[in-house]
């Protein structure tokens, strides 16, 4: 018989066991692990039972997260009373506004510290904090690819403010307060007074921009509690959540639901099906498919566009209908929505409460009468919020948001302005020497995943300025890189392959025909392939490199927008995929 260690008996909580740090004798790891936790002021009693991380992303430079320290209380409430120990742990916060040059370059490093410290510390399951645009994503990949059970709490949306009576919220708001003061419609005095108003509270984009976006989809992957997208970030329904998340947090762990029997092909399914019937952001397409490249899946933009052609936008919110998130929660939030789309949903999808997404929405009941969520015989739009467009300029596929477009302008040829760059935008997008009129179409190059890096939200281009106080509203614009889900306009997106690696795209010169035809999902450059080549020739492209750091790691390993703009030895490894390692 072997002689027992003398520390063994008492040192095994269950939670504290896993990974443990290697001094080469396993006793004395857990010995001095437990030592320092008890440091803390733990007693043993604490620490037997389940352990859940949670990843606390609160940040002064992240006011869309300023209600973490009130959501950790309730969670903490929450995994105490269902017989849990609660252990919080930080890890990278991103905002969109304070992240330079912009929140996408981090997406990918917040998924990796999210997935390492997951890994490095002892949890049995862990709760993931997120509501900014980025940082969802960034932790339901990082969680993916840790592997143990997760899931997601959101911050919530930010409340309504009010300006001279007008009901306004952040950012589809924003844009347009800013394209009157462009236009010179309204002065300075009152630019600075919507300042004030545009973020009422703390909390997230109040329209269905992207972190709204990531909030339904993180539900329709069953990855938050029933109801978990939508209450407000300053509301008690919020704190309720938390308090509901942290208990099935200890559910989770003592089950042992894995975070790869939720997100499966069905779940993934039915969140391209919310995606389209919410408007949802353009950003939504990327983030799935890198969530899903963790996992080894793939998000083919084949199938979102046949998809799109039977999913209406059902759902009234800026920026393609008229209401704010805080509305739609008031309408019965995802569960309403749900509802109207279950025809189309994979209902045998597992969520993390352990029951299925048909037998969660038959425990949320029938429904009441609203105005915010529509009926398929009666959508805010008759197809997909979002086309998928292919043609020689994109031959990897491009995309549009037909639902906030200009109908005159989705069937339109026009004559190319091109910009090479964000800076040679920025130094000529106001001048009055452009040579541009309405009908022209807007090209900007090198703004995609390499080009700029990071392929930032500067496909939203402003319409240029003297065509602005004109009174010209939208114009056709194409770029290859992303646009904010609160932006609005004829705006084609994510062309593929980026100018910046040789896509067709860098070819396009001044006064080239462009055609865009939505209803034959076409984007084309009317150039012969002959003198496409010979612009090839004569400019051979060297793709961006830096010599250390991050950029380094970012500009050798990131993907294109259809594999996610994730690091290609991120993605699970899969047969025939030579970008996974
Ligand atoms: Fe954070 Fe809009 S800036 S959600
Ligand atoms: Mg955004």
């Amino acid at each position: 018989m072997t002689k027992k260690s003398p520390a063994a008996p008492d040192l095994d909580p269950s939670g504290l066991r896993k990974g443990l740090t290697s001094y080469g004798d396993n006793g004395f790891s857990l010995f001095l692990r437990k030592a320092f936790i008890k440091g803390a002021g733990y007693s043993d009693a604490a620490l037997d039972r389940p352990v859940i991380g949670i990843a606390n992303t609160g940040s002064a430079y992240n006011p869309c997260h300023g209600n973490v320290p009130q959501l950790l209380e309730a969670l903490k409430r929450g995994i105490m009373l269902a017989g849990g120990l609660p252990m919080d742990f930080p890890t990278i916060s991103i905002h969109e506004s304070f992240a330079y040059p912009t929140s996408m370059y981090l997406r990918n490093l917040m998924s990796m510290d999210t997935e390492e410290m997951i890994l490095a510390q002892p949890m049995d399951a862990v709760v993931l904090i997120g509501g900014c645009d980025k940082t969802v994503p960034a932790q339901l990949m990082g969680a993916a690819s840790a592997g143990i059970p997760a899931i997601q709490l959101i911050t919530g949306s930010m409340l309504t403010g009010s300006h001279r009576s007008e009901r306004v919220g952040a950012c589809t708001d924003c844009r347009r307060y800013w394209g009157k003061y462009r236009a010179e419609e309204i002065d300075d005095q009152e630019i600075s007074d919507v300042n004030n108003q545009l973020v009422a509270s703390v909390g997230t984009c109040s329209v269905m921009g992207t972190a709204s976006t990531m909030a339904c989809i993180a539900e329709a992957l069953g990855m938050t509690v029933p109801g978990g997208a939508t209450p407000p970030a300053v509301t008690a329904d919020r704190m309720r959540i938390a308090e509901l998340t942290g208990a099935q947090a200890v559910a989770m762990a003592r089950q042992g639901l894995t975070i790869d029997r939720i997100l499966t092909a069905d779940a993934f399914e039915n969140a391209m099906r919310v995606l389209l019937a919410i408007g949802g952001s353009t950003n939504g397409i990327i983030h799935l498919a890198a969530i899903a490249g963790r996992l080894g899946l793939d998000i083919d933009l084949k199938t979102l566009d046949r998809m799109g052609r039977d999913t209406p936008v059902l759902l009234d919110l800026k920026p393609s209908g008229q209401h704010y998130m805080e509305d739609f929660h008031k309408a019965g939030g995802m569960a309403t929505l749900l509802r109207q789309l279950k025809p189309l949903l994979k209902l045998d999808a597992l969520t993390v409460t352990g029951r299925t997404l048909g037998q969660e929405l038959e425990l949320a009941g029938p429904g009441f009468a609203q105005s915010v969520v529509k009926t398929m015989d009666d959508p805010v739009y008759p197809q997909g919020g979002i086309a998928v467009l292919e043609g020689n300029l994109s031959p990897g596929g491009a995309i549009i948001k037909q639902s906030s477009a200009d109908p005159l302008l989705m069937e339109h040829e026009g004559r190319a302005v091109v910009f090479e760059n964000a800076a040679d935008l920025a130094d000529r997008i106001d001048s009055d020497a452009l040579d541009v009129t309405a009908h022209d179409i807007l090209v900007l190059k090198n703004i995609g995943p390499k080009g700029a890096p990071g392929m930032p939200e500067a496909g939203y281009i402003p319409i240029p300025k003297k065509l602005a106080v004109q009174g010209v509203k939208d114009i056709v614009r194409i770029s290859d890189g992303r646009m904010s889900g609160t932006a609005f306009g004829t705006i084609v997106l994510h062309v593929t392959p980026e100018s910046a690696i040789g896509g067709p795209l860098a070819y396009v010169q001044n006064g080239d025909r462009i055609r865009l035809s939505v209803s034959r999902r076409e984007i084309s450059l009317l150039v012969s392939d002959a003198e496409l080549r010979r612009r090839q020739e004569l400019k051979p492209i060297s793709p961006p490199t830096a010599a250390r750091g991050y950029k380094k790691l970012f500009l050798e390993t990131v993907t294109q927008a259809d594999q996610g703009v994730d690091f290609d030895f991120l993605r699970a490894a899969r047969p025939g995929d030579p970008a996974a390692r």
